[in-house]
């Protein structure tokens, strides 16, 4: 309703409600598959379900595993973008990496050569690995400091990595390898391909938890806030080109089915992790590992559905 359209979250009771009520919805469904192509994720429990809210002024919602780390995998690229849109501003990156949905799956090599070897957005592998190649930092060790210092201030908390994710990636990521490589045979990679594949490999092992990511989202609805620590993380300028990217590429090819269903916008990861923005009134974090063929949790964006229609969060 237009009420609920313009103001905060409803009460503290009626969200309890309807998280719960959202994550029972969620529970009944058993669609989807776990990701191994990062052979480790493979081994996730699919039963693995957590789902949190935390709204703008600091208050947190949470039913199920929502303390339970695991990698952050793609939605790392949301917040690197931010970070990047913040150190170089947003008409250098528009131009480089651009803000169009390609239509085509994440991790697509056509999608390079349909484009005359642009990246076309931040979401998808190669704009993201384009992206972290423009973070601020003159080599690949600094560049890796300032993601994890800025995905922690997202967070509100000292976030680490995870080896075991980091080498199961590393050994298997000639794909990525060749996506930069073909980046930059275009001359659309300002640092060393390798060398910069890393720094997102490593972006993409940060651990986090659903709680996490609703404080990330949270941070964003509230044009670069976190709402536990009142830290001013980016511009409210960089948090509002964030989310129109999220909103056109965030679920990948899924992204206008996602907008007409749920009208936020969103970031996936392949293991299992979901955050949406509702832009002023907070963040929702899910994590449950069985992904669409897509790669976007199945449970996850159930429960975002329902949360979206009961707590009338759809921004259309
Ligand atoms: O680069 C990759 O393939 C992974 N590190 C991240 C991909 C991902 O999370 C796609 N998401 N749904």
């Amino acid at each position: 309703d237009q009420r609920a359209r313009t103001g905060t979250l409803p009460h503290r009771s009626q969200v309890d409600t309807a998280l719960d009520e959202a994550y029972r919805r969620a529970l009944s469904h058993h669609e989807g598959t776990v990701a191994d192509y990062i052979p480790v994720l493979g081994a996730a429990d699919p039963e693995a379900f957590g789902l949190c809210i935390a709204d703008v002024s600091g208050d947190v919602h949470e039913v199920g595993d929502t303390r339970t780390a695991f990698s952050i995998q793609s939605i790392s690229k949301a917040f690197v973008y931010a970070l990047v849109c913040e150190g170089i501003g947003h008409r250098e990156v528009r131009e480089l990496v651009g803000v169009d949905n390609t239509g085509l799956p994440f991790n697509s090599v056509m999608a390079i050569e349909l484009a005359g070897g642009h990246p076309r957005n931040p979401m998808v592998n190669a704009g993201a690995i384009a992206t972290t190649a423009l973070m601020p930092g003159a080599t690949p060790e600094r560049k890796w400091q300032l993601v994890i210092e800025g995905l922690s201030r997202f967070a509100g908390r000292q976030l680490e990595l995870d080896d075991e994710v980091y080498r199961s990636e590393s050994d298997t990521n000639d794909r990525n390898r060749a996506i930069a490589r073909l980046l930059y045979s275009y001359g659309r990679m300002r640092a060393d391909p390798v060398e910069t594949v890393d720094v997102y490999t490593k972006q993409c092992s940060l651990l986090v938890d659903a709680r996490d990511l609703a404080v990330m989202g949270a941070t964003l609805a509230d044009g670069g806030v976190n709402p536990l620590t009142g830290d001013q993380v980016v511009s409210p300028e960089v948090s509002r080109d964030t989310l129109a990217v999220l909103a056109s590429a965030g679920l990948y090819e899924h992204s206008g089915e996602w907008l007409y269903e749920i009208g936020l916008p969103g970031k996936s990861g392949v293991a299992g992790g979901l955050v949406t923005v509702a832009p002023g009134k907070g963040g929702l974090g899910a994590w449950a590992p069985p992904l669409d063929g897509a790669g976007n949790s199945v449970r996850g964006q159930i429960a975002t559905a329902h949360l979206s229609r009961t707590l009338g969060l759809n921004i259309f």
